[in-house]
């Protein structure tokens, strides 16, 4: 089954309630937050409150990405706050804390996950497999909504979808960037089961069928 984040960096954040709700009739299963800190990635975006925020006027999964350097420091505060989902980049720490910050958020019940970005191999996932519920892969460099699709990720989201095939079958394989109507399909059929999706969503007139047409790449 194809599963749709949108992302609600894309959203009208004067509107935010509204937006949130909104998404609950799309058929969308979770919500896609993006936390940015300026370094890691050059963009601010929202933290804790806006997840906190989003918890308590949506009962769909909130899948935080956190595009913050040494995420160890804050992924418990990101628990606590509502997250069901939390991803880290492995590129944001060294694997010893990457590995903890991994267990930190296991152990807080939440569904620990990994992020790749462009230039990061297929292989950087290795060290992780068998620790993660979710595995993302950037198809844009992160920091901003709205950028295009690179379509030269999809030979590294096939490579993780066969090594998740042999050590991991039930881990999810995310993409988020630059994926909409277009885009999706090459996504599923490289291994994608979960598809981020800002401003493609947040742009389209009908947006549950913006998502019935995604999950239909099935
Ligand atoms: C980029 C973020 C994405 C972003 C996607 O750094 O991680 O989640 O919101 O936006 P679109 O779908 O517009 O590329
Ligand atoms: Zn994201």
């Amino acid at each position: 089954m194809i599963k749709v984040s949108p992302s609600i960096l894309s959203a009208d954040f004067g509107n935010m309630q509204r937006d949130l709700q909104m998404l609950k009739d799309t058929g969308a299963e979770y919500i896609h937050v993006d936390i940015m800190d300026g370094l890691f990635v050059p963009n601010l975006s929202m933290g804790f409150p806006m997840v906190s925020a989003a918890r308590k006027c949506s009962d769909l999964v909130l899948d935080v990405h956190l595009m913050i350097d040494r995420p160890i420091r804050y992924v418990e505060r990101f628990c606590d706050a509502g997250a069901d989902i939390l991803t880290v980049h492995v590129e944001a720490d060294t694997e010893e804390n990457t590995k903890r910050a991994l267990e930190m958020i296991r152990a807080k019940g939440v569904k620990p996950a990994i992020c790749v970005k462009p230039k990061t191999p297929a292989e950087a996932v290795l060290p992780f497999i068998g620790m993660v519920d979710l595995i993302l892969v950037m198809t844009v460099e992160p920091g901003f909504g709205g950028q295009s699709f690179m379509g030269d990720m999809m030979p590294k989201l096939k490579k993780i979808r066969e090594y998740l095939d042999q050590s991991n079958p039930n881990c999810e394989l995310e993409v988020d960037g630059g994926v909409g109507i277009e885009t999706a399909k090459t996504c599923v059929e490289n291994g994608a089961n979960v598809l981020v999706a800002g401003s493609a969503y947040f742009k389209a007139e009908d947006k549950a069928a913006f998502v019935r047409t995604l999950k239909s790449y099935a």
